[in-house]
């Protein structure tokens, strides 16, 4: 079985999720005092509450993400709490430092926002988001997200998967990559104009077709039942949750189909420690550091909070097979 149904879940799988909508109920309620005292650790401090019970994007969005199918489980750990889902970013785009993201992304305006499907489809060409999106049922999935660097994360993302957006665009047989492009604008998105950056922009991802067509592999447009805020990747992004984080390409505008394989920005910059494929590995070590445990977000000098990191993510069930043959050494 791939993914666990609504129906499938056991009932002590379902704890962090029902606490989730307990907070998410309690928080409508806008009855925050007190709330991170009678729910544990799972809830946000009070400052955070007011970001988080903002509505975030346009009506049909919304629309769409309330009426999201039931949630889709995939781990039964606690859910890393909102305000560290969204303070602790990587977005480069707007900052190097983690808080970066959140405070220099304020202005960014996602909406509406315009998509290109090029290359080896039936049908390629410039949509709407919206448009895009017309028919396609949401549902919410709670996935580890787990960054190179050796943090991770648990976190309830609202979207699709991506193989229901590509069926439509009728893949030639000729599709073996899906490459993804971020926006660039740098009027938008500050460090696209910074003299000091390291990055050649736009920020670029790919996967290969069959990566690309599983099930697990995401397009969120939400997350914690919400719109994604703009550090998170609004209005849409890539998750693909057994491999490094950096896969996870933010605030995409193109999705094209290729023969080969795409360039990739980060084995672009290092590919002596950057691959294409970047599973999670806890067996292959990044050069400068070891890839054998993470420290679970939220982690602090006295309670640092490490784990083991499973292979591929805690997905290996799922995925290995893609990769059967492989020497995941090589193809890192
Ligand atoms: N996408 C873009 N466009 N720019 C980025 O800098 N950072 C990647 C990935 N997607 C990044 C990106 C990295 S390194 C990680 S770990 C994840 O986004 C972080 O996602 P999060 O900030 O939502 O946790």
């Amino acid at each position: 079985m791939l993914i666990k149904k609504a129906s499938d879940i056991p009932a002590s799988e379902i704890t962090p999720e029902s606490i989730y909508r307990a907070r998410r109920d309690f928080m409508r309620g806008a009855v925050a005092l007190g709330a991170s005292v009678m729910a544990g650790n799972v809830l946000a401090a009070p400052s955070q509450v007011s970001d988080q019970a903002k509505d975030r994007g346009p009506d049909w969005l919304r629309q769409q993400i309330a009426g999201a199918s039931p949630r889709v489980i995939t781990t039964d750990e606690k859910l890393t709490p909102y305000d560290n889902v969204t303070h602790y970013n990587n977005f480069y785009e707007f900052g190097y430092r983690k808080e970066e993201p959140a405070e220099r992304s304020g202005d960014f305006n996602p909406y509406p926002w315009k998509v290109e499907i090029a290359g080896e489809v039936d049908k390629p060409g410039m949509y709407d988001l919206e448009d895009l999106l017309k028919g396609i049922t949401l549902e919410e999935r709670i996935y580890r997200l787990r960054c190179v660097e050796a943090w991770s994360m648990v976190i309830p993302w609202v979207g699709f998967q991506l193989a229901t957006l590509l069926k439509r665009f009728n893949p030639t047989s000729r599709a073996k990559y899906v490459a993804f492009t971020t926006l660039e604008d740098p009027k938008q998105m500050p460090e696209q104009s910074s003299y000091f950056s390291s990055i050649d922009w736009p920020y670029v991802e790919g996967l290969r077709m069959d990566e690309a067509m599983h099930p697990l592999t995401l397009l969120a447009v939400g997350l914690y039942g919400k719109a994604l805020p703009n550090q998170s990747g609004a209005p849409f992004r890539l998750v693909v949750p057994w491999k490094y984080g950096f896969k996870s390409i933010k605030s995409i505008v193109k999705i094209e189909l290729t023969e080969k394989e795409p360039p990739t920005t980060w084995s672009q910059i290092a590919p002596q420690e950057y691959g294409f494929y970047a599973n999670v590995n806890p067996k292959v070590d990044h050069p400068r550091w070891s890839q054998a445990s993470e420290r679970r977000l939220p982690s602090s000098l006295f309670s640092p909070n490490i784990i083991p990191t499973q292979m591929f993510n805690g997905y290996a069930d799922q995925v290995a097979s893609l990769y059967s043959g492989m020497d995941l050494r090589t193809y890192f």
